[in-house]
């Protein structure tokens, strides 16, 4: 290309010309790094010492999955711990329906960062509060209401950890994917957006009646 040619010829000359198979690569290369780099920069920061087979990638849940969970809170009081709070959106609707403390337990700093945002934008930032925690060690113990939007692959190990501290009244929400061994007293929504509560107390009873099956049938 000359220094003087015009712009318009250069454009039309790219516009007819075929990218070819090396710049096929070049695009594919190209997308890959900024993938890799998102992944690494914005989206896996804090997951450093969190095992592969439990890292769970941030997807914000739908207006309507919000809405599910909201409507199977309904009548419970107290305090509300979001397990993995991405942006905080569930924290802060929780808050606004009276939850409190409302809390949200959340690795990634830039998504801690983000929901101190939207919280202060609403006017509610000494309301609800947001930790840069490792939800694997935080103390359940005296959760009340629960919610939890991970992958299914980490939902068995959650189940263990809820079942083991979680007291007797305590409920669970689960949003878009359900814990897959515990019955659902209530189901909310359809389709991603679907909800699904599981009460503590009638979930200890259900194993209780297994385990006296099991020995009656021995
Ligand atoms: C599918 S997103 C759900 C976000 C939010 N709860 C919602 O409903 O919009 C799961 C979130 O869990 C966070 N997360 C995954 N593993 C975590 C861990 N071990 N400790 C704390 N947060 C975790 C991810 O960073 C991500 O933001």
């Amino acid at each position: 290309m000359d220094d003087d040619d015009a712009p318009e010829e250069v454009f039309a000359e790219l516009k007819t010309r075929p990218i070819g198979g090396w710049g096929v690569a070049q695009i594919g290369a190209g997308t890959g790094l900024a993938v890799y780099a998102m992944w690494v920069g914005i989206l896996q920061p804090g997951f450093r010492k969190v095992p592969l087979r439990l890292q769970v990638p941030y997807i914000p849940a739908s207006k309507a999955q919000v809405q599910n969970v909201m409507t199977l809170l309904r009548g419970r009081k107290g305090g509300l711990v979001d397990l993995g709070s991405g942006d905080g959106r569930i924290v802060l609707e929780a808050h606004q329906r009276g939850f409190s403390p409302a809390v949200g337990y959340e690795l990634n700093p830039w998504l801690v960062q983000l929901a101190r945002f939207h919280a202060w934008r609403a006017g509610h930032h000494e309301k609800v509060s947001y930790r840069r925690e490792d939800l694997w060690k935080v103390d359940l113990t005296k959760c009340k209401n629960i919610t939890v939007f991970l992958a299914p692959s980490v939902l068995s190990l959650l189940q263990e950890k809820l079942q083991a501290e979680l007291p007797d009244d305590a409920l669970v929400v689960a949003g878009r994917f359900p814990l897959p061994d515990w019955k659902p007293c209530r189901i909310e929504g359809q389709g991603v957006d679907r909800a699904w509560a599981y009460s503590m107390q009638a979930q200890r009873q259900n194993i209780g009646k297994e385990n006296n099956n099991s020995i009656t049938t021995e």
